[in-house]
């Protein structure tokens, strides 16, 4: 498989959508900046209502937005959003999507003024194809080559005067001259328990579930940060409830489910916790390379970096290194496997990841 294409399986907390899900996932999306149907995201909000604010009362397209951060926190949910609040129309793609330049100028050529254009996953738009987007996003306009040989010659199109909206996990991977054509960049943070309490009472609302607060607590304690995850166990969960007789999600049902879908207190699942033994048993803690500790627990290395790292630095039981991975205290007392005779780092809580620097072993 392409090194590109996490291979996320049919994980239980998987932060890729699924068929079910993209279905489902536009009754739940929330449609307004509003804090009580988008929840948290603080300063993200605060920032943005400034930007749409100022760009309505300017009459002009806001500013080129690069959203970032790990799977599943609500990107194409945020672009949806920005469009809303805009009232303008938006045209959905990504970054493999779009094969030829070709395509991309279709794209192009047919926004209308003020438009938004999404490309998720824009790390992984090709070179070609990127360096149409160079012009378009700072002149508003492509040249493009008519015919072959000694009789081509280059003409430049005007476009209207749109809004790029990219979305990426991967920071580190856009080029510099991509990046620094966003006037906005905007980075998403893993959720609170509280937070994702929130978003998954608003879904059960939604979805007609009876729900009490220490069955979302409980939902959201184990849900790795992710609104996405929060939501499909949300659904799982009310599976039990249904087959078990209980008119009303409560913390011991929520437990119970969770449980059985050997999820974790903190939300690890049977892939997290393999990854952390592994480096514990073989590789005594760490440090070990990403590409090596993917080949012995047979994962994708970007499943790993994309889906288990940012939650395992958050809650520091991982932390990334200029020689590997390595494990800490807390992920040893967390899996009850004894202390090595070496020293190991305590680890700190909140190690947030800076995905702009992609300056690890890999
Ligand atoms: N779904 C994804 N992100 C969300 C958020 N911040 N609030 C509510 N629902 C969401």
């Amino acid at each position: 498989m392409d090194r590109n294409e996490p291979d996320f399986e049919n994980r239980i907390v998987t932060s890729a959508f699924t068929a079910e899900e993209e279905n489902l996932e536009p009754s739940l999306r929330p449609r307004t900046l509003d804090d009580r149907e988008y929840i948290g995201q603080t300063k993200v909000k605060e920032n943005l209502r400034v930007y749409i604010e100022a760009a309505k009362l300017r009459g002009e397209p806001l500013d080129h937005v690069l959203l970032y951060g790990p799977p599943g926190l609500g990107k194409t949910t945020l672009a949806g959003i920005i469009a809303n609040e805009l009232s303008a129309n938006i045209r959905i793609t990504s970054g493999p999507a779009i094969e030829r330049a070709g395509d991309l100028a279709a794209l192009l050529t047919n926004l209308g003024p003020n438009d938004i254009l999404f490309i998720d996953e824009i790390h992984r738009i090709q070179k070609v194809v990127e360096e149409i987007l160079y012009p378009a996003m700072e002149d508003y306009a492509i040249d493009v080559i008519i015919g072959k040989g000694p009789a081509a010659r280059s003409i430049r199109l005007d476009l209207p005067r749109f809004t790029l909206i990219g979305a990426t996990t991967r920071a580190g991977q856009i080029s510099t001259p991509l990046r620094d054509r966003f006037g906005v960049v905007l980075k998403l943070e893993l959720y609170s328990p509280e937070e994702l309490a929130q978003i998954v009472k608003r879904s059960a609302r939604i979805l007609g579930i009876a729900i009490e607060e220490e069955g979302a607590l409980e939902i959201a304690r184990r849900s790795r940060g992710t609104p996405r995850i929060a939501n499909r166990l949300l659904k799982r969960v009310r599976d039990f409830a249904q087959v078990g007789g209980k008119s009303v999600i409560d913390r011991e049902i929520a437990d119970y489910a969770l449980r059985m879908l050997e999820i974790d207190m903190l939300g690890l699942d049977n892939v997290d916790r393999r990854m952390l033994e592994t480096i514990m048993r073989f590789y005594d803690g760490g440090p070990v390379g990403l590409d090596t500790l993917a080949a012995t627990i047979g994962e994708e290395a970007v499943t790993i970096e994309d889906v288990c790292e940012p939650y395992l630095m958050q809650i520091g039981f991982l932390s990334r290194t200029l020689r590997g991975r390595c494990v800490t205290r807390a992920a040893y007392e967390h899996l009850g496997i004894p202390l090595p005779d070496k020293p190991v780092q305590s680890g700190s809580l909140n190690g947030q990841i800076d995905l702009f620097e992609d300056n690890e072993e890999n």
